[in-house]
């Protein structure tokens, strides 16, 4: 399969899952005009219609990209998933379509971060336990249990991008920033590593729990653990619900080992708004409780449209597959004064050198060759000094080379 490059106003982008404004404005800004946006998910039959026809796709996190729907796409350069996570797509059979998938890992970190600064005040308050007392009629005006944040200690368990905000953030309150990270990170502002996670856990009047899920995170704070906070110290979890023992918490909670908690994600969430969520934290008045919510905001999602159509612009525009989750990652300069020949293989012997035999057996001059490989597939980008005419003919001719899995030219 082959593609030759043609014009931004003839390039048809399909948004779907009502993708924000901000990625239709940033479309238009760039120059693509041709944008389908629709409000709802498209499955089965209108979805292979509708992305038959699409050059770019972005979808949220409930169309499913499966190897069937893409077997049809047949027009498709890459994907842009609004949203982190990149499970509803296919990866392998897109990689193997050479259809790069982008996402916007990182475009939530403020609104998580701010959120755990907020319930972190109110923890440190007793706000919980106050505010359920007032919904049933009670009135316990008085001090006990509530402190000001400033002077106290945070305590982060993994400090990257969202543990390294909450600190910067905490730091202006006054509040003292440990962490602890299994790699060795450089500390802002005054934020001290701590030597284990035993220490940070001892030392903190609030813990904030910002790692990935992984083998190593699963049940991370288990009864152990939680055991070695401080009494009446606080938990804050927005990272992933299978990072803490909930049994474990709940008891902690009930035996009044721990002031209070808040947690924002479980090891078993429902899977819509009409699921019942169950969770042994319910009911108790010491527990601040949210529906996953930590990165859910209007600001986090025009981040998100901006971020990812940026990432499907400058692929569509230059070839940069930077932050691509199933491709081999190439930053591309500029290519003023050359045409750029960009040429997707199957990761087999042989390939390149027939591909350059192409350039060397016309006696084109190559101004720059990029190229990034992976177990499965190859990328090879090569900018030239030729007409519009020779850079077809190159196209062509490389797109015959067996293991091409498609070619474009950019102008
Ligand atoms: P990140 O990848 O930037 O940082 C994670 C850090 O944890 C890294 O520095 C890593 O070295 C460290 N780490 C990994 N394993 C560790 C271990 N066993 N002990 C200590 N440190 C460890 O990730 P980011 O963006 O800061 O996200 C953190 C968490 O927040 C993730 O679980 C993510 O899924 C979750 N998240 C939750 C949201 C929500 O809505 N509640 C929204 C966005 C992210």
């Amino acid at each position: 399969m082959t593609r030759t490059s043609f014009p931004r106003q003839d390039i048809r982008v399909l948004l779907l899952e009502g993708v924000s404004q901000s990625a239709v404005d940033a479309f238009h800004d760039a120059g693509y005009s041709l944008i389908d946006r629709r409000d709802q998910s498209l499955a089965g039959e209108a979805l292979v219609e509708a992305i038959g026809g699409a050059h770019l796709v972005g979808i949220r996190s409930r169309t499913q990209l499966d190897a069937e729907v893409l077997a049809h796409a047949r027009k498709l350069i890459a994907i842009g998933c609004f949203c982190i996570g990149t499970n509803q797509v296919d990866l392998e059979a897109a990689q193997l379509a050479g259809i790069p998938v982008f996402n916007a890992p990182y475009s939530n970190t403020r609104s998580v971060a701010e959120l755990v600064i907020g319930q972190t005040i109110m923890l440190m308050r007793g706000i919980p336990r106050r505010n359920a007392e007032c919904h049933r009629g009670g009135w316990s005006k008085n001090a006990a249990g509530s402190h000001e944040v400033r002077g106290k200690t945070l305590g982060l368990v993994g400090y990257g991008h969202i543990g390294t905000q909450v600190g910067l953030m905490a730091e202006a309150l006054g509040m003292q920033v440990l962490f602890h990270d299994i790699e060795t990170k450089l500390a802002l502002g005054n934020a001290r590593a701590t030597a284990s996670l035993d220490e940070l856990l001892a030392r903190s009047d609030v813990v904030s729990l910002h790692v990935p899920e992984t083998a190593g995170t699963r049940n991370l704070l288990d009864a152990a653990q939680i055991a070695r906070m401080r009494p009446d110290a606080h938990l804050v979890n927005a990272s992933r619900g299978t990072v803490v023992d909930v049994d474990a918490l709940a008891e902690a909670l009930r035996s009044g080992h721990l002031g209070g908690a808040a947690v924002d994600v479980f090891p078993v969430e429902p899977k819509g708004q009409d699921e019942e969520f169950t969770s042994p934290l319910r009911g108790l008045d010491n527990v601040l409780l949210t529906p996953h919510v930590g990165g859910s905001t209007l600001e986090a999602q025009d981040n998100i449209g901006v971020e990812v159509a940026a990432k499907l612009i400058r692929y569509s525009d230059n070839g940069s597959t930077l932050s691509a989750v199933n491709f081999p990652e190439v930053a591309l300069p500029g290519h003023d004064g050359s045409r750029r020949i960009l040429h997707i293989h199957r990761n087999v012997p042989g390939v390149l050198s027939r591909a350059n035999e192409v350039f060397s057996g016309r006696g084109i001059n190559i101004d720059g060759q990029y190229l990034r490989t992976d177990a499965k597939v190859g990328y090879v980008v090569i900018d030239v000094s030729a007409s519009e005419q020779q850079a077809a003919e190159l196209r062509a001719a490389l797109a015959d080379i067996p293991g091409t899995i498609r070619t474009r030219v950019l102008y």
